[in-house]
């Protein structure tokens, strides 16, 4: 059988399904009026108050939306045209609908630290003042870096000093196995300039598709005849079961027994990498999200190599997906189970160590 550490997806014991179907449930005896017709349209009311005292704005400034992918799509629309900054490599999607789009990439490096804000500055003092950053700064999908509180001080202070939009897509963050949590971007400079994303999909459920975004309340009102000619009414009864989850008190304990489960999973692959590649390749080691990076000796081709891994009964996905370098791969560890990620990688470190010398 195929081991996948291609898939950024929770493993099936992650998902909360009893509550969840009780949620629903109590959502739709208790506001079904409400959440079967057509509504707000920047979401469900209570949900949008509930985000908004987590994060202490108001709730005008609040946009939920089905996945956060799709707050990503709003705020393009939203904003003026011009090139769009990103980590390199960053998560495939928004460089696929940003390559698609035809927008020009200003691409910025990064380390175990985050991204490179030296680079940052270069390409900032470099052509036209971009129309967004779009960063990934807890627990980078697909590096598994997080940016350090310096960094993140360095960005917000660039932010307010050039005026830079930034969006910090921040769907990782609770997910947090050890260390201690780091102040956002989004609340160190304020919310003028940084906009922040997140999820409920790490945290509850992907197929709920229930993602928001913390914007200035007059780009709010900018979005809202888009959403609303884009869907009409985002999907209120995902929203309001997310809102009864919440109400309930579940989120802490689901997360810590989803934090638990991908524990032993990133253990299981930190250990088996160490077993199998130490001195061959190099990788991340995250304190949370889903995802480790393995960089492999320069001569190895990531794409040459996931064919044979196929063959060998393993998949995973090349860096260069990502914007990243041909010898790199990101390694999922959400989904198969310790011992398949144990044997997943095992498979690999066989072909890598079959045709390279040691790095
Ligand atoms: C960095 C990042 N942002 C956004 C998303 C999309 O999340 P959603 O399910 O809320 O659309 C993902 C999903 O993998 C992600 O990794």
């Amino acid at each position: 059988m195929t081991i996948s550490l291609a898939r950024g997806i929770p493993a099936p014991e992650c998902l909360p399904v009893e509550e969840l179907a009780e949620c629903a449930e109590a959502a739709l005896r208790g506001d079904g009026e409400t959440i079967l017709s057509y509504g707000s349209t920047l979401g469900y009311g209570p949900l949008r108050e509930w985000i908004a005292e987590r994060h202490g704005v108001e709730p005008g400034c609040v946009v939920v939306t089905n996945g956060s992918l799709q707050v990503f799509h709003l705020l393009l629309s939203a904003l003026p045209a011009g090139r769009v900054l990103v980590e390199r490599p960053t998560y495939d999607r928004p460089r696929k609908v940003l390559l698609e789009l035809g927008r020009e990439l200003g691409e910025v490096g990064i380390d175990a630290d985050g991204m490179d804000v030296g680079e940052l500055e270069r390409v900032l003092g470099e052509g036209s003042p971009p129309a967004l950053l779009y960063t990934i700064p807890t627990f980078q999908n697909p590096t598994g870096s997080t940016l350090s509180v310096e960094r993140r001080r360095r960005v917000a202070g660039l932010a307010d000093e050039r005026a830079l939009p930034v969006l910090e897509d921040d769907p990782y963050g609770l997910v947090r196995f050890e260390g201690e949590p780091l102040p956002s971007i989004f609340e160190l400079e304020g919310g003028e300039h940084v906009m922040y994303s997140s999820s409920f999909s790490k945290t509850v459920a992907p197929g709920l598709r229930v993602g928001y975004a913390i914007v200035p309340a007059a780009l709010a009102s900018q979005i809202e005849p888009l959403a609303a000619a884009t869907y009409i009414t985002p999907a209120l009864l995902a929203q309001a079961t997310v809102h009864e989850f919440l109400r309930r008190g579940l989120l802490e304990p689901s997360l810590e027994r989803v934090c638990g489960l991908l524990r032993e999973r990133r253990d299981a692959m930190l250990e088996a990498l160490e077993r199998g590649l130490s001195g061959r390749a190099r990788w991340t080691e995250p304190e949370g999200g889903y995802f480790v990076w393995l960089e492999l000796a320069d001569d190895v081709g990531a794409s040459e190599l996931l064919a044979r891994a196929q063959d060998a009964g393993v998949t995973f996905v090349p860096g260069a997906d990502f914007g990243g370098a041909p010898n790199t791969a990101r390694l999922a560890f959400s989904f198969v189970s310790p011992a398949e990620i144990e044997e997943g990688v095992a498979r690999l470190a066989r072909l890598v160590t079959a045709t390279t010398a040691p790095v």
